[in-house]
Order: C-alpha cells, then sequence, then structure tokens
C-alpha cells in the first residue's frame, strides 16, 4: 500500500524518524522502495548528480516529468515527491497550479515540493485547495543560488533566524503536509520542528528535525565532484564502479571476455553451410 501524507504526519505526533531520499530512475527507486524509505523525492539535484550541471537552474519541467515517470514506475509504496523545477511556480499563481497538476497527471506522483516560505505560501495554499499535496523547503534553497552567493549556512543572525521560522509557521498555515530546512544550524531547526504542526525534513539541519533527506548519490559516494559536510557516505559506489569497469575493459582487450557462458552456441553445420 502507498505511503500517504496523512501517515507521513502521523510519524510526527508518534515521534516516528522519517527518512526520505532522492531518486532519479526506476532501478534506484525500485532499491530505496524495497528498503523501505516512506518517501522519495525527484529532486532537481539532478541538474547535478546526473546531468552535470554546476547548478539546478538549468533543469526544465519536462526533464523533471520525463525523470519522476521512471521513479513512480520504480517504487510501489514510496510517497513520490516531485520537485518543480525553478521558473515553473515563480512567475504566477495560474503557472503554479498548472505545472503542480502535470506532475501528478502526467507522472502518477503523489505530491510536489517547491522551494520558499512566505514568499510562496499563498502559491502553496492555492495548489493544496486543488487537491495537490505540497511539501515546502525554506533554509538554503538551491534555485536562489546566485540571490545567496553560494552555499551559505541560513538563519545564524536574530533576523535571519526570526525570517526562517516566519517561513515555516507560513507554510504550515498554508497547508504544506511537511517542509525540508536545508543548511540550517541545528538548534535552530530543532526550535522550528516544535514550533510547526508538520515534520521537518532536514539536509544539514541537525537531529532534532522530524526527518532526514539525503541525495542518494552523497550516500552512496556515487558523486565525486563534491561532498557535503552534512552527507555521511555509506558506500563508496564510484570506486566499486571504477574498479568493474576497468577490469571489464582490460578482459575485452585481452580476449578474456565473453567465454562460452556469456555466448549462444548453435549447430555448427548451418555455418558449415553457409561457407559452400
Ligand atoms: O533537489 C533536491 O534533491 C532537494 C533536496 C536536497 C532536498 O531539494
Amino acid at each position: 500500500m502507498r505511503i500517504t501524507i496523512n501517515q507521513i504526519k502521523e510519524m510526527k505526533q508518534k515521534g516516528e524518524k522519517i527518512s526520505m531520499l532522492t531518486a532519479y530512475d526506476y532501478v534506484t527507486a525500485k532499491i530505496v522502495d524495497e528498503a523501505g524509505v516512506p518517501l522519495i523525492l525527484v529532486g532537481d539535484s539532478l541538474g547535478m548528480v546526473v546531468l552535470g550541471y554546476d547548478s539546478t537552474i538549468p533543469v526544465t519541467l519536462e526533464v523533471m516529468l520525463h525523470h519522476t515517470k521512471a521513479v513512480v514506475r520504480g517504487a510501489k509504496n514510496a510517497l513520490v515527491v516531485g520537485d518543480m523545477p525553478f521558473m515553473t511556480y515563480q512567475i504566477s499563481t495560474e503557472e503554479a497550479i498548472r505545472n503542480a497538476g502535470r506532475f501528478l497527471q502526467e507522472t502518477g506522483c503523489q505530491a510536489v515540493k517547491l522551494e520558499g516560505g512566505v514568499t510562496v505560501a499563498d502559491k502553496v495554499k492555492k495548489i493544496v485547495d486543488c487537491g495537490i499535496p505540497v511539501m515546502g523547503h525554506i533554509g538554503l534553497t538551491p534555485q536562489s543560488i546566485n540571490q545567496f552567493g553560494g552555499h551559505k549556512i541560513q538563519g545564524k543572525t536574530p533576523e535571519a533566524a526570526s525570517r526562517l521560522l516566519e517561513d515555516a509557521i507560513a507554510l504550515d498555515q498554508a497547508g504544506a503536509f511537511a517542509v525540508v530546512m536545508e543548511t540550517v544550524p541545528a538548534p535552530l531547526a530543532a526550535f522550528i520542528t516544535k514550533k510547526i504542526s508538520v515534520p521537518t525534513i532536514g539536509i544539514g539541519a541537525g537531529i532534532g528535525c522530524d526527518g532526514q533527506v539525503q541525495v542518494i548519490n552523497d550516500i552512496l559516494g556515487s558523486y565525486t565532484d563534491f561532498v557535503p559536510k552534512h552527507a555521511r557516505q555509506y558506500a563508496k559506489i564510484a570506486g566499486i564502479m571504477s574498479e568493474a569497469i576497468s577490469q571489464y575493459h582490460s578482459e575485452v582487450k585481452s580476449g578474456k571476455f565473453p567465454t562460452e557462458a556469456q555466448s549462444f552456441p548453435m549447430d555448427e553445420s548451418i555455418i558449415k553451410n553457409l561457407d559452400k
């Protein structure tokens, strides 16, 4: 049975920690789903870890819809959240609703995520009013990286901390079912978590959040261009892949691959007849 937003909200009430991971393709989504992770985010982080851009800005709606469809095919139980990319919800409420609707209608995902607090709360409310569950995202919001001037810790001054609290409350009141908090000092994230009714999902926001989200490539060690401080590598997949690929390459060159085990036999007389 597919996890619902109500079950996610209940986890906060019961004090049950929530784990969430990104996935961008069918195979990975299937593995994450079978591991029992209840929330899968098709993050626009795919711009970096799948497509090799240096930010999430170039990611388009069509690209996100394409990958979200693949993830939905792989995830049978997890609630799949499609990340609304840059400029698909900022321009007008009408566009925000239409594009959020496209995620649910065309991909089969169950919710969308968008970045911002007070400034997008009215749009969040209108999307939720249409029956589309929304996950908020505050703190370091990567689509505004040029405004921030880099990957900086958010909410460090009294004014910034107070703005972040207002953002979280605005999203809660607008009907978001959960709020991602990115790169926020742990004590502030823990404080905000206690102040809102819906779950907070932290990334670089400490243990006091109701849940945690990570970019899957960061915890598997498959994206090595940049390893964020908030990620723990549970594996070193890039090394394993590199070793396997080098071995394949050298066995093809030396004639050790393929052997009979990877080949298909046939009646030799057919070949002899062909040569007549
Ligand atoms: O795009 C993404 O993967 C995200 C997470 C980092 C929360 O927004």
